[in-house]
């Protein structure tokens, strides 16, 4: 997939949209080859890779630097960057220096998480002509006010406010929504109720496309197994075993080889 117009080609054809976070060149470049539809350069960088302990920490800097590593592997695929924490809160023109910085580093999307009464933000980004994504559910820069990682809508009222929100982000422009951490029935409503796709991450699968941390999905954090995540590979377990290769072979000189010297 190489842009946001296309997102909505899938839902129409019934085809589900594969999305995977991606926070620098390397993954990138690995990525490129694979049949995954498109990158998310998401806040979560500021955990997987910085090791803090939410995405509060993610800052304009961060979020520019890692988007323009990924768009510098050209994978010919979307390139989704989210506007961090704050990133619209404090002035408009703050934030569409914020957002500028992020197109102007790669993305050609961008992801934001808002609370009912902010779609005017998303319409007047979306109306200077970003494609917008919107994020509802447990939107992990709220994780305060949640009171922690909790799954969202599991009672009447909560249910209501994130179908409510969902519509009117469609209705303010969004090219496709998020939904993390709902349960399945509203991730249902929520999918038929709008023409734009939903992407999941703990939402079932009644969406229009799935979205994991690449980290995740490939098994690197080994002792982080929530519910919605499936590890498709043991990639701790995998790079431990080529690391003590690699540590056993230097310490009984077995490499490098005559064949991996120069003479
Ligand atoms: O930052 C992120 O990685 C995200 C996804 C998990 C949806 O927002």
């Amino acid at each position: 997939m190489k842009s946001v117009t296309e997102l909505k080609r899938f839902k129409e054809k019934g085809e589900k949209i594969s999305l995977v976070t991606c926070y620098d060149y390397w993954s990138a470049n690995i990525l490129k080859g694979t049949p995954v539809d498109a990158l998310l350069v998401g806040d979560s960088v500021s955990m997987v890779m910085h090791g803090y302990d939410s995405t509060i920490h993610a800052t304009v800097d961060m979020m520019a630097t890692h988007t323009s590593a990924v768009a510098r592997a050209q994978t010919g695929k979307l390139i989704i960057s989210d506007l961090p924490f704050l990133a619209h809160r404090s002035s408009r023109s703050h934030l569409m220096k914020s957002v500028d910085r992020l197109m102007k580093a790669g993305a050609q999307a961008l992801k934001m998480e808002t609370a009912p009464g902010q779609e005017n933000v998303v319409q007047w980004i979306a109306e200077s002509g970003v494609p917008m994504i919107g994020h509802v559910g447990l939107t992990p820069q709220f994780v305060h006010q949640f009171g922690g990682y909790k799954v969202q809508g599991r009672d009447s009222q909560s249910y209501q406010k994130i179908l409510q929100h969902s519509k009117k982000l469609q209705a303010a422009g969004c090219s496709a929504i998020v939904l993390e951490c709902v349960p399945s029935e509203l991730a249902r409503e929520i999918t038929d109720s709008l023409s734009i796709p939903t992407i999941g991450i703990g939402a079932g699968p009644a969406v229009d496309g799935q979205v994991l941390v690449l980290h995740d999905l490939l098994g690197f954090n080994a002792d982080f197994k929530p519910k919605f995540v499936r590890q498709f590979a043991q990639g701790h377990d995998w790079m431990n075993k080529a690391l003590t290769s690699f540590t056993e072979s230097v310490q009984s000189t077995n490499f490098p080889k005559d064949e991996e010297t120069f003479q």
